[in-house]
Parts: C-alpha cells; structure tokens; sequence
C-alpha cells in the first residue's frame, strides 16, 4: 500500500519500507534520480570547446560537454556500438569523441563520424547514427542535467530564481569539490537536511551561528527554502543562511558571499555519495579553510546521525511517527512528492 499525501497538520513520516530493498533503489534510480533536474557540475568545467565532464544520473552514465558554437551538449555516454563508453573522464579542450572500446568517433554534437573496419556491413549508414542526448540547462554558473522526462527547465528554473535570486548568487567563482559518503538510504540523508529541528540537538556550532528561533519555510512545486539570520558574523559574515532544496537530490546552501552546492548520488539500497562543490564570491576566497572544516563538523554530525536513523528504520520497530507543523515542512513537501511518484508506480503496475 502507497501512503497517501496528507495535509501538513495531520502529517507523518513516509513508511520504512521505502527505505531499503533493490526493488525500492532500483525504482528511486530509474524514476525519481534519473528524471530529476540535479546540480551537475559548476559550468567552468566545460568552458571552452571539447571541455567534457562524465557523471552518472540515476545510475545512467552521462557525458556533458561544450561544443564548437559553445552550446552545451548532453548525451548518454554509451556507445551506439555495443554501448562502450565514450569518454573515462573530464577532459579539456576534445576535438571529437573517440569510443573507448572499439574506437568509433563521433563529433562534438553526437553524430557518428568514422568507423574502423566495418566494411561489408549492408545497409549501415552512420549519418542516421547518434549519441542519445540528454537535456541539460545552466543557471548561475551551474550544469543541470536530467536522464528521463519531467518537467521543463523552465518550470524550475523559475523556482530556484524565487527561492535562490540569481542576486545572491553573481560572481561566484567555483573552488573546489569533495564527496563524502554516507551508509543510509539518500531518502534518509535528505528528509535530515530537510527540517532545523534536529540543528539545537544534533548541531552545537551550526546552532550558535544561525537563529533558530526565527527559521523560516517556504515551499513551492519543486523547491523548498529553509532560512535563518546569522547570529555569528565572524565566520561567514553578516546576513541571512539560506538552505535550498530542488527536488530530488540537489541542495544549494547560501551564505554571505559563499554558496555550497550538494548532490546525494544513490549508491546502494543503505549508501550514497554527497558531492559537496565550494563558490566564493571574489575576495571571500580566504574563507575556504576555515569553510571547509565547519562544514566537514556538521556533515560529520549529520552523516553520524543518518546512520543512527537507518538502523533505526531497518529495525522492524519502528512505525511513521507525527511531523512537527511548524518545524518539518519542507521534509512534508519531499515525502509528498515521494508519495505522489510511488503512487504512479503502483497504479502502473496494477
Ligand atoms: S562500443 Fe563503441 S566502438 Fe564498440
Ligand atoms: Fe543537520
């Protein structure tokens, strides 16, 4: 049986059962992971022609890249050969996709160009041969990208300009990236970034730095804005904390002059990666350091406490407890959203 979306009053958490088993990952994977828009990579790194970055949607391998026009270009990284990949890793400056299995070549835009050795194959005409594309889309500076259908761009880039005004966000420079990896379910990761009311618990340093008495929530289809004013100036400066989420793995955290991307990448049933990737607006640079060591105490407490919590789940005691109306909002919106998408898998399949 599917949960169904309830009001926020009488709301409770989403059933354990969605939260471990292959038949449950593989779902995520194939219809909530891979459609969704997501924060790919900064688009620095495919700045110039041939600049290509390779990344896994959903599970499905991708390849994103610049082409000879500077339009960016999306496509499965799967050969239309015998599904080999065409790129191994980010690179600079390519003048053509090579495959790595067998050596077909396809031009920055897809389309098959030569082919080794295939005399004699009738009828094989590569000028009907491309790469399958994918669609991607910039915003401030960022690659999103999706593996399936959905939404358009357009519908949430008009979210994320609501909840995260391009303002904010000029003239960030990207800095670095770093993963960290966490033994629970990615549900279970962002239902934990999606309420503060773990934050006086769980969070001693992120508590004294921002007011959590005055936290701030709002939601609209595809995002939800958790905001607080930051009490401590000496870190990040004067201003307010902004912790932005896109439906359904991206997360983009705006501080004074700083902004910290996350993508929860599905590993396993009980695993994800989070890409954590650093903007600095210029001068703010210096903050990195001192950035990067908060950052990893609070990921540290947080992943900590995922894990605690999946056990918790996968114990067979536990059963959905109430929501908090004024303190888990947006982690309502999520599991709604969840909801909703399960509900079409089940009236699919019956
Ligand atoms: S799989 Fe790409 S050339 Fe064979
Ligand atoms: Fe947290």
């Amino acid at each position: 049986m599917v949960d169904a979306p309830t009001p926020l009053e009488d709301a409770r958490a989403l059933s354990p059962e969605y939260y471990s088993g292959q038949a449950q990952f593989d779902f995520d994977q194939q219809h909530i992971l891979a459609t969704g828009w997501q924060i790919i990579a900064p688009a620095t790194l495919v700045s110039g022609p041939g600049d290509h970055i390779v990344r896994e949607i959903g599970g499905k391998p991708v390849l994103i890249l610049r082409n000879r026009e500077g339009r960016l270009n999306g496509f499965y990284n799967v050969c239309r050969h015998r599904a080999g990949p065409i790129a191994l890793c980010d690179g600079k400056g390519a003048k053509r996709l090579r495959c790595a299995y067998h050596g077909w070549i396809y031009d920055l835009d897809g389309q098959l160009k030569v082919t080794p050795q295939m005399d004699g194959a009738k009828d094989f005409d590569i000028s009907n041969i491309r790469l399958s594309a994918i669609e991607v889309a910039e915003w401030s500076g960022m690659i999103f990208a999706r593996a399936g259908t959905g939404p358009d761009f357009a519908e949430i880039r008009a979210d994320l300009d609501r909840v995260a005004p391009p303002a904010s966000l000029d003239g960030m420079i990207y800095h670095h990236t770093c993963t960290y990896e966490v033994e629970a379910n990615w549900k279970t990761y962002v239902d934990n970034y999606l309420e503060g009311y773990h934050v006086p618990v769980v969070h001693a340093g992120l508590n004294a730095l921002i007011e959590y008495e005055v936290y701030d929530i709002d939601l609209t289809d595809w995002t939800s804005v958790q905001s607080a004013p930051m009490t401590d100036p000496d870190l990040y400066g004067n201003g307010e904390a902004r912790y932005v989420f896109l439906w359904p793995n991206t997360m983009l955290n705006i501080l004074p002059g700083r902004v910290q991307t996350n993508r929860v990448v599905a590993v396993s049933d009980r695993k994800c990666v989070v890409e954590f990737s650093y903007y600095y607006r210029p001068g703010e640079e210096k903050k990195a350091d001192r950035d990067d060591v908060f950052s990893e105490e609070v990921q540290d407490e947080d992943r900590m406490i995922c894990e605690r919590v999946q056990k918790g789940l996968d114990s067979g005691a536990y059963t959905p407890g109430r929501l908090s109306p004024a303190q888990e909002p947006a982690l309502w919106h999520f599991q709604n959203l969840l909801r909703r998408a399960y509900a079409r898998q089940k009236a699919q399949s019956t």
